[in-house]
């Protein structure tokens, strides 16, 4: 950002302060009265040199005072510089931005992030709580890719357990022998595996059965290993439809299972290295220091049998071995926050040389209205609550019929209902639960989905009257002087690129969400205000330029979010 102006500071730092690594960063000041563009550098050096800030930031102002497309440089607070850019060196800079509205090429040489997320258990819809980590992870493989970062989008499939013994002793005893389990559907699964555990309690015979089952699928039995190819069979091909429907897609979704012959070399070398001790009854246990907190954390049963902490532990081997990472994002939600320190310590005691690895949490899902919550024992399937949403799109739309302008009102009910739900779960910070609101996510005016789908396809409609729809935009060279509205826009536009970075490099994909929101208001406030296709010559060009520009920022924006947004609405 602001490459003229970085040069020239660059050269005073080189010049003036030698011998130091520190970076020169612009951020685009919140407020308006703090200029365009803003420097904390003399902080950073003032205490590297042990100097006054205030009088390093002296010597960037003396430079930049004279330098051409500064209005104004001042000293701030401590020791920020705060400069004040000339209409011309304004429009510049945005000219300059707008890379940022396309993905960066990818960097082959660069390691790949791999993304852990959304992880459903086989033989299960995918119930309501799903979203969360299924969309926050699509959000953040986005963000990585669109800077041009390799990513391996990972769906880290539950498909081993001795959920799957219950499973086969159900089918077996309740199940419909003349089909094939292929065509079973999941509800007939899920309902076979409710009934088990119904009768399992009166019936404790039934839960050893399935204990044995497993053993035996383990073992390589034939028959339930057919089984259990058809059950996840069954279960991927329901997911699919979801997923496509909200525009999340995997690299890979190997699973559990996939682990199962790589938990025993993990298990000698953790015995081998004194990390894993023998625990009650014959148990593998890893045992920390005290300071830790951590309890003891169990990776082998008694009786030999391997657990979900014993197939994470081979995959980060796995994974690290396979593709040499340099961070692994475990999208996952906070109640396994204990277990995720526990593996990440017990990878360390390991000795693993380990890439940067990071449990990406997030909160609980809270229901606004009482009669969402789930009834006990069942789930809310995801499937009914994106029907749901759709429907309320489409109530919505019916209500405003008036106004609404669509080709295709269902596909628009598609776009809106199930951008409403995802923005509504992406707008939030997610270490805080997270409020699921139906009326605050399908609101015409907040910070929510159909607030930016409309206000995108009002832009939209400005370009199609200008016949400039397909148009790259484009800044006239002079203009006399900004208004108000159009300098607000023009500096918010210009933070996309930083928000972007910001929203990366914390994994908090609710920045953007955050930063759409605002310039969606400042759009339309411009709009309100400045009279874009009446306006004349240079004026005109300039508005034009900034509704296309405004409009492809909420276009990558909301992709990158996982939305869609409307041509018309
Ligand atoms: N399937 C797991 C669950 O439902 C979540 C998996 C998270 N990822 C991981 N590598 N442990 O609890």
């Amino acid at each position: 950002m602001f490459a003229m102006l970085h040069e020239k500071a660059d050269e005073v730092l080189r010049t003036q302060f030698p011998g130091n690594t520190i970076a020169i960063q612009w951020t685009v000041p919140k407020e308006s009265s703090f200029g365009d563009a803003s420097l904390s550098l003399p902080l950073q050096l003032a205490s590297l040199l042990k100097k006054k800030p205030r009088e390093i930031a002296q010597v960037f102002v003396d430079a930049l005072k004279t330098f051409p497309g500064v209005e104004k440089v001042e000293i701030a607070g401590a020791g920020y510089v705060n400069v004040w850019l000339t209409t011309e060196a304004l429009l510049q800079e945005l000219g300059e931005s707008e890379s940022a509205q396309s993905p960066t090429k990818l960097n082959k040489n660069e390691k790949p992030v791999i993304v852990d997320y959304s992880q459903p258990n086989i033989a299960k819809p995918l119930g309501v709580h799903h979203i969360l980590s299924t969309v926050l992870g699509q959000a953040l493989c986005n963000l990585h890719r669109h800077a041009g970062i390799p990513v391996v989008g990972w769906n880290y499939m539950g498909d081993w357990g001795t959920q799957f013994g219950k499973l086969a002793v159900a089918w077996e005893k309740w199940g419909d022998k003349k089909k094939s389990i292929e065509t079973y559907t999941l509800d007939e699964l899920l309902e076979l595996y409710v009934r088990f555990h119904a009768e399992a309690e009166a019936d404790a015979a039934l839960d050893d059965a399935g204990r044995a089952a497993f053993r035996k699928l383990e073992q390589g039995d034939k028959e339930l290993r057919a089984f259990w190819k058809g059950v996840v069979t069954v279960t991927k091909a329901s997911l699919g439809d979801i997923y496509e429907r909200l525009h999340v897609k995997f690299d890979t979704d190997i699973g559990e299972s996939f682990y199962e012959d790589k938990m025993v070399p993990i298990l000698d070398e953790g015995k081998k290295k004194g990390v894993f001790t023998e625990g009650k009854e014959g148990a593998l246990i890893v045992e920390f220091p005290e300071e830790s907190k951590l309890p003891p954390y169990l990776v082998q049963k008694g009786d030999g049998a391997t657990l979900y902490a014993t197939r994470d532990l081979a995959q980060i081997r796995y994974r690290i071995d396979t593709y040499q990472p340099q961070s692994i994002l475990y999208v996952v939600d906070v109640a396994q926050q204990l277990y995720f320190q526990q593996l990440f310590a017990t990878a360390q005691k390991l000795g693993w040389e380990l890439p940067e690895i990071e449990h990406v949490v997030f909160g609980r899902m809270r229901f606004a209205e009482s009669k969402m919550s789930t009834r006990k024992g069942t789930v809310l399937k995801l499937e009914h609550v994106l029907d749901e949403a759709v429907e309320r799109a489409e109530a919505v739309i019916h209500e405003h019929r008036e106004t609404i302008q669509t080709d295709d009102a269902a596909a628009l009910a598609e776009m809106m209902g199930v951008g409403a739900l995802v923005y509504g779960i992406l707008s939030q910070n997610r270490k805080m639960d997270i409020v699921f609101d139906w009326d605050k996510m399908l609101s015409f005016d907040g910070n929510s989905a159909p607030y930016l789908q409309y206000t995108y396809a009002r832009a939209r409609s400005v370009l199609r009257k200008a016949g400039k729809e397909t148009s790259t935009p484009s800044f006239p060279k002079a203009i006399a002087a900004l208004t108000q509205s159009e300098r607000v826009l023009i500096r918010m536009l210009l933070q996309f690129p930083g928000v972007l970075e910001d929203a990366r490099e914390s994994r908090m994909p609710h920045l953007l969400a955050t930063y759409l929101f605002g310039l969606c208001q400042d759009f339309n406030a411009f709009y309100n205000v400045d009279p874009i296709l009446l306006a004349e010559g240079s004026t005109k060009e300039l508005r034009i330029a900034l509704t296309a520009f405004s409009s492809n920022v909420l276009k990558t924006g909301a992709e990158i979010l996982t939305l869609r947004v409307p041509e018309k609405m």
